[in-house]
């Protein structure tokens, strides 16, 4: 393993039943870096995500993050680590307000030592990052979809990762809605000094936002690199063709 690759997912397996959901993957990814992750509906994007973040234990292969074999760690044990990922459907706490909401987050970094008074300024930072500011006391049920993606993507933040996953965040989007979320992720990658992989169907978001990326068909990956060398992939090319539109 290089140096600088900050996760390794090296021949990661994941089945349910009879089912590869996530075949073999390989995937090297460098500090700072930001890598797309595509593929058809079913291609095991998520459940890739939900092995990486510990909601499963991967079936075999080895994940490793800083150095340190993760795989089968419990999710708060990862997410401590510093892997904050958010949610294909997002599912805050309703009732709660949208403050409430980042602060339970952002309450599970105390173990840091950091004061509640600390915690809760970052909490604020992170409303007026992600625009949610005049939303600080609504209920998060009472959101826009675009804001509650915002939400997700504060309530990851508000965990202090140093690498993000991001499952879909721009679905439902409208298209300057989408173009606010390219500008809101190129932002605080910067500003958080974060590593990122994006998982998105909407194309001309993840050829302009990503480094490089990587292409799962059936669970396996079937194409790896710059936006343009996958986008003219004739695998990648038959892997869509007669599906839903990526
Ligand atoms: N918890 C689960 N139990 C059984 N099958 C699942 C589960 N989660 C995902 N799958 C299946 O695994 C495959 C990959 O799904 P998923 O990772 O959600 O794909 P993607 O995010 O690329 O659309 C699909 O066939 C899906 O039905
Ligand atoms: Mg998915």
């Amino acid at each position: 393993m290089s140096q600088d690759n900050l996760l390794v997912v090296d021949s990661v397996t994941k089945r349910f039943g009879g089912l590869v959901a996530v075949n073999k993957v390989d995937i090297q990814l460098k500090k700072g870096e930001i890598l797309g992750l595509i593929g058809p509906n079913g291609s095991g994007k998520t459940t890739l995500f939900n092995v990486i973040s510990g909601l499963y234990s991967p079936d075999g292969g080895n994940i490793t993050f800083k150095g340190e074999n993760i795989g089968g760690l419990k999710p708060h044990k990862i997410a401590r680590k510093g892997i904050g990922r958010t949610f294909q459907v997002v599912r805050p706490f309703g009732d709660m307000s949208v403050m409430d909401n980042i602060m339970v987050s952002g309450l599970f970094t105390a173990y840091k030592g950091k004061e509640k008074s600390k915690i809760e300024e970052h909490c604020h930072e992170l409303l007026k990052v992600t625009n949610l500011e005049h939303r600080v006391d609504a209920e998060a049920d009472s959101l826009s979809l675009a804001e509650k993606r915002r939400l997700e993507i504060a309530r990851a933040l508000a965990l202090d990762p140093n690498l993000l996953l991001l499952d879909e965040t721009m679905a439902g989007l409208t298209h300057t809605e989408v173009d606010e979320a390219l500008k809101l992720l190129t932002r605080v990658k910067r500003e958080y000094d974060l590593t990122i992989i994006v998982v998105e169907h909407i194309m001309r978001a993840i050829m302009s936002i990503s480094e490089r990326i990587v292409v799962l068909n059936e669970g396996r990956k079937i194409a790896e690199g710059t936006p343009k060398e996958v986008s003219e992939n004739e695998e990648v090319l038959k892997a869509y063709i007669g599906r839903k539109a990526i």
